[in-house]
């Protein structure tokens, strides 16, 4: 008998912004993966599982045995197919043994919130990683979402988009926490940006429009 491993996007976090079909092969798992935070919020006591932490390669190893006997479902926050653990479990895997369901991205949430569409905007992340400078830099009418981290975070990617020719005066929006009840979104100038603190992990939108 041939098993799978669902890959199921939990959105940014509150269960309101979780799909059913991803409630769904949650329910039904019988090994549940994710971070500590999604384990505490959607695992039961009767389900094996495993904390995704900064070990991948021991991840993908507990998944390679688990899956030999049954079906696996691995949590990813936001879209799987945006910056989540789907990368190396295809190149682990491959596509073939995958079933991915998709979730509501951080990013989508954010652009929802300050009321504003994406479809024109270059999305790219600064989480665990740095954004080319070519594809940073300023052009006239250009919007971009960032995924951020405690190193790269919206003070650090303010400071960089001025000196890349961005106008100070631009207006960014840092999205925090998303869809739990301590949400919090600022809207502020890129000058203003440079010199916040916090808002670490968070989505940051910035627009010349
Ligand atoms: C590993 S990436 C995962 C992105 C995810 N696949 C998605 O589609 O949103 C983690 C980053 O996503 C962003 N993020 C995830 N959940 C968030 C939330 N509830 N509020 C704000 N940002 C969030 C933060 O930038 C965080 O550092």
């Amino acid at each position: 008998m041939e098993y799978y491993i669902t890959v199921a996007g939990i959105g940014p976090g509150s269960p309101d912004y979780l799909l059913p079909a991803a409630s769904k092969a949650i329910a039904n798992a019988s090994v549940l993966i994710g971070s500590r935070r999604a384990l505490t919020a959607f695992s039961r006591k009767d389900q094996k599982s495993y904390v995704i932490g900064s070990d991948i390669e021991g991840v993908l190893a507990y998944i390679e045995k688990a899956v030999a006997a049954e079906d696996v479902v691995v949590m990813v926050s936001g879209d799987p197919g945006f910056y989540s653990l789907l990368a190396a479990l295809k190149d682990r895997f491959g596509s073939a043994k995958l079933k991915v369901i998709p979730g509501i991205s951080s990013v989508q949430l954010a652009f929802a919130r300050i009321g504003r569409f994406w479809q024109d905007a270059l999305l790219l992340s600064m989480h665990g990683r740095r954004a080319d400078d070519g594809a940073l830099a300023f052009q006239p009418g250009k919007k971009m979402g960032f995924l951020t981290d405690g190193k790269h975070n919206p003070a650090f990617i303010a400071e960089l988009l001025i000196k890349l020719g961005w106008p100070p005066a631009t207006q960014c929006w840092l999205c925090e926490n998303l869809s739990y009840d301590n949400e919090n979104i600022a809207a502020l100038t890129l000058e203003e940006g440079s010199k916040v603190t916090g808002f670490h992990h968070c989505v940051m939108v910035v627009s010349d429009e």
